[in-house]
């Protein structure tokens, strides 16, 4: 049977008081569905420490939202991949469509993450998607191989052996669009095979979807053949919603 990653991504959003009640909500109400859940939770990088001592599960698993690529130095307000990795954070999301857009995030940037992220043996959850306009222009294909294109540049053939893509169209996020099931599993499918193709290895690469995912849409989105999993942005602040997801998820049979 597989097993579902799904990932909270909290944004810039919670509170000392929230996470507080969100974890103790967790060991009581949804640590018991994890059977075929892997679960990733990224609050806000100084909120994590707080989190996983009172969650206390080592099967929980901690991202940060973001690093800086130096490894250290004068780079005011940054976090690098080694300090994260110092208090126990497994994986990075990189790529962000929020990153992209407001802190004008290109695509040799975001290589250099991931190149960072690599070197210091964390697990990136690159994130890729297409705008609304490029869709209409029917750019999707296009797009997206040009994201992924740019870390094989940097990276090399094996640059993905063991990270995780996340496909979240940016028309999607924070929207409540969601792209249907069928399209979604078409485009990880194409992405997967491109990555396969081009890292002329048998890769362990494993595919989300992000974007909108809800209670109502998320079985529909994790019964499709290429997804592996989701990444659950405003969805995963309501930890009654968040519980029913998960336990949706759980009870999935392929
Ligand atoms: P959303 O965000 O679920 O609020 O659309 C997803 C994301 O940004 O990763």
């Amino acid at each position: 049977m597989k097993k579902i990653i799904i990932i909270a991504n909290w944004k810039l959003n919670g509170n000392k008081a929230l996470v507080n009640k969100f974890s103790k909500y967790f060991t009581s109400n949804i640590i018991k569905y994890l059977k075929n859940n892997i679960i990733i939770m990224s609050p806000p990088v100084i909120y994590i420490e707080q989190m996983k001592k009172l969650i206390n599960n080592k099967k929980i698993f901690f991202a940060s939202q973001n690093i800086d690529y130096h490894e250290t130095g004068a780079f005011t307000g940054e976090l690098s991949a080694n300090m994260i990795k110092e208090i126990g954070i497994k994986y990075v999301i990189l790529g962000h469509s929020e990153r992209r857009e407001n802190h004008n995030e290109n695509n040799k940037l975001i290589a250099k993450k991931f190149n960072s992220i690599k070197k210091n043996k964390i697990i990136p959850i690159l994130c890729i998607g297409e705008t609304k306009k490029e869709k209409k222009l029917g750019l999707t294909d296009k797009v997206l191989k040009k994201q992924i294109d740019s870390i094989f540049l940097k990276c090399g053939k094996l640059a993905f052996n063991n990270s995780i893509i996340a496909y979240e169209p940016r028309w999607s996020i924070g929207s409540g669009k969601t792209a249907s099931p069928n399209l979604i599993n078409k485009i990880l499918k194409i992405i997967k095979k491109y990555i396969l193709k081009n890292s002329f290895q048998d890769i362990k690469v494993y595919m989300q979807y992000g974007g909108s995912v809800s209670c109502d849409n998320i079985k529909n989105i994790i019964n499709q053949k290429y997804v592996d999993g989701v990444l659950i942005g405003s969805g995963s602040l309501n930890f009654k919603n968040f519980k029913k997801m998960i336990k949706i998820s759980s009870k999935l049979k392929i």
